[in-house]
């Protein structure tokens, strides 16, 4: 029998910025030339250290940012290295201009879709529970009451300890529901909300620990008090996530709920008046201390994507107490402003919004740069590289683009592999770049030698 050890699956999927792990900025805020991954482009990392800290003072929401920049000049990945600074709980929503244009949902349904994606809740709660260590789970059944076959769960009996002491409790079946959901079994350290009845596994007790050393467990030691008693609990949530909650039919014992069985249940629509209605109890929750708005940041990618009628309703959006910081992105200089007869403005983006936005420009970057850049590439993708062909693909990457010459690197790989070895050397990347033509040189061909293409 083989056994083979899974390792984190984040670590096997590389991606395209799998080696960025943060701004690599020092704690006097400079950014260090090489850190978290980052090489160069100092001063938009510094300016983005600025934006981090404004952020967690949460002086920043309504606010808009905007990267500015060449492509593969590293706009992406200093978006998705601020949300790593922020942290796990500061949601991070990313999105590309072009979504809004679906045949289904209006634009503006999209942008206010991900605007609620990005804003984050934390409520805290004193709730009643009852909190333990499973001694015993027992089902107990009675004859279905509807005749017919097998045995319906009549109630659960449940025995939970703490340090302090054990109680017996008789539960509903609804609540055997969720707890075969939560796949809780004897020795789990749960806890049941009284209210709700909502089962919430906590980990397995340690004194289980010695059992199973295989086991990947996360072991949590015996609840301190008593079983039953008020504990605090704080719960991260965006505004979106409410919305879907609130919107889903409630089941009642009608004709519809029994055909929901056998149909999919269909969604419910977030209407305006049901986000007002969330609003209001958000605001209220917040006013009461109950809970803390964590204003996210929203990423918009290609924002020239966006047209007249997206830019107003950003205005107007950026302007609401419930707002995210949107970070947008571009490579386009002046251009027109989709959905306009030929209105130019810088970026695509009309001069009203861009106003509003601090704008922080990225930079090319130097044949050194590169170099460092796709030897950080090589080894996050386990490759490697001769010295030779290392050059040469800097070379590359500063004749035509950063981007390019890291998508090189993979099918480099697979030249070396032909010819029998597990380093790359120069001319593995000089074949695999005669395979795949960079944007200049296939942008080159289309102009120059039109035929055979439809015009
Ligand atoms: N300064 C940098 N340090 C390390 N990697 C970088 C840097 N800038 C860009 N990259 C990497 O180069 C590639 C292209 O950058 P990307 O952020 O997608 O460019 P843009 O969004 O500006 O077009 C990505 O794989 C990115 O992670
Ligand atoms: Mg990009």
């Amino acid at each position: 029998m083989r056994i083979a050890e899974v390792k984190n699956s984040r670590e096997q999927r590389i991606a395209a910025h799998s080696h960025i792990k943060g701004l690599g900025l020092r704690d006097d805020g400079y950014a260090e030339p090489i850190a978290s991954g980052f090489v160069g482009q100092e001063q938009a990392r510094e300016a983005c250290g600025i934006v981090v800290d404004l952020i967690k003072s949460k002086k920043m929401s309504g606010r808009a940012l905007l990267f500015a920049g060449a492509p593969g000049t590293g706009k992406t990945a200093i978006a998705l290295a601020i949300s790593q600074e922020l942290g796990p709980k500061v949601p991070f929503c990313p999105m590309v201009g072009s979504e809004v244009f679906s045949s289904e949902i209006k634009k503006t349904e999209v942008l206010m879709e991900n605007f609620r994606r990005a804003i984050g809740l934390r409520i805290k709660e004193t709730k009643e529970v009852y909190e333990g260590e499973i001694t015993e789970l027992t089902p107990e059944e009675t004859e279905n009451p509807l005749g017919g076959y097998g045995k319906t769960i009549s109630h659960v009996l449940i025995g939970l300890k703490t340090v302090k002491g054990t109680k017996q409790l008789k539960l509903d079946p609804s609540i055997y529901e969720s707890i075969q959901k939560e796949k809780v079994t004897v020795g789990d350290v749960i806890y049941i909300e009284a209210n709700t009845g909502a089962v919430k596994r906590v980990g397995r007790s340690d004194a289980y620990a010695t059992e199973f050393d295989l086991e990947a467990e996360e072991y949590v030691p015996l609840p301190k008090g008593e079983v039953h008693k008020k504990k605090e609990l704080i719960q991260d949530v965006t505004l979106h996530d409410l919305d879907v909650a609130n919107a889903r039919p409630q089941g009642g014992q009608d004709v519809m709920s029994m055909m929901g069985q056998f149909m999919k249940p269909k969604k419910t629509e977030i209407t305006d008046k049901l986000r007002k209605e969330i609003n209001k109890v958000v605001n209220k929750y917040i006013d009461q201390g109950i809970a803390e708005l964590v204003p996210g940041v929203l990423f918009i990618d290609e924002v020239h994507m966006l047209d007249i009628e997206c830019f107003t309703y950003l205005n107007r959006a950026l302007e609401s107490t419930l707002s995210p910081i949107v970070v947008f992105a571009t490579n386009r200089g002046m251009c027109s402003i989709r959905g306009t007869e030929d209105i130019i403005s810088p970026h695509g983006i009309p001069v009203d919004l861009l106003d509003r936005l601090l704008i922080i420009r990225t930079l090319p970057y130097t044949l050194e740069e590169i170099r460092v850049i796709i030897t950080i590439r090589a080894k996050t993708e386990g490759l490697t590289v001769q010295d030779d062909a290392l050059n040469h693909l800097a070379d590359v990457g500063l004749k035509t683009s950063l981007r390019y010459a890291i998508q090189l690197l993979a099918p480099a790989n697979i030249m070396a592999k032909i010819n029998g070895r597990d380093e790359i050397f120069k001319g593995d990347v000089e074949e695999a770049g005669d395979l795949f033509l960079d944007s200049k040189r296939s942008a080159k061909i289309v102009t120059e030698e039109n035929r055979g293409f439809i015009v």
